[in-house]
């Protein structure tokens, strides 16, 4: 699809520090002169973040994961409706951390609802949207399990997702390199356990050649 603004995901496991390296790649953007959009799934819109609250309850243990499935499209597509393809059309460069390869990877692979579900709603909530790049930060399995439950301590609360074993986590990893192996142009492994600044430096090696 033409358009003129740049779409970048970034994916990776629990604890792989998309988050951090989203918010530094937005600034480093910001200094060199573009628009930057920062989203997150779930989550981001207004709408998105109450989607969000249902996901993550930790009450809601008993979500069907067809329901849960759903409700990560149903994110998304206001998502794309109301904040995304809007910025794209402006010329924006719009970061998501997180897109539907996570969909992919925790729920057609991680729980086993399958590649051919997950392909269809893309369709349907997406309006045919497709990143531009996607930047993986792959961190080992010990690392991300370790750094989740860290987190968790931190904050002092257990959502749902991570309380997933970790033969669920090498589902999902597995699944990851997966897709980069299927998607070499658009899919970019990124090395996620060097420290932050090494990190930062990968990835604005594989994005200044697109903006
Ligand atoms: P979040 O607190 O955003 O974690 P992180 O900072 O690691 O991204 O929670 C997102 C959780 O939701 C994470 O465990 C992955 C999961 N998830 C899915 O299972 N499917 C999806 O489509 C998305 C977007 C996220």
């Amino acid at each position: 699809m033409a358009r003129p603004g740049l779409f970048v995901t970034f994916e990776g496991m629990d604890g792989s520090g998309k988050t951090t390296q989203l918010a530094r790649l937005a600034g480093r953007l910001r200094q060199a002169g573009r628009e930057v959009l920062e989203t997150a799934e779930p989550g981001g819109t207004r709408i998105g973040q109450q989607i969000r609250d249902i996901l993550l309850d930790e009450r809601n243990r008993d979500l069907a994961p067809r329901a849960e499935l759903l409700l990560y499209f149903a994110c998304r597509a206001q998502n794309v409706e109301e904040w995304i393809l809007p910025a794209l059309a402006r010329g924006a460069v719009v970061l998501s951390d997180r897109f539907t390869d996570s969909t992919m990877v925790y729920q057609g692979y991680g729980r086993g609802l399958g590649a051919a579900a997950v392909e269809t709603l893309h369709e349907i909530a997406c309006q045919g949207l497709q990143p531009d790049l996607t930047l993986f930060l792959d961190i080992d399995l010990d690392t991300s399990l370790a750094r989740a439950r860290r987190r968790n301590a931190e904050a002092a609360r257990r959502d749902r997702m991570d309380e997933q074993a970790a033969e669920f986590y090498r589902r999902v990893r597995d699944a990851y390199l997966d897709l980069a192996r299927r998607h070499p142009g658009r899919v970019r492994i990124i090395r996620g356990g060097q420290p932050e600044d090494a990190v930062a430096a990968d990835i604005w090696e594989v994005v200044r050649a697109h903006v």
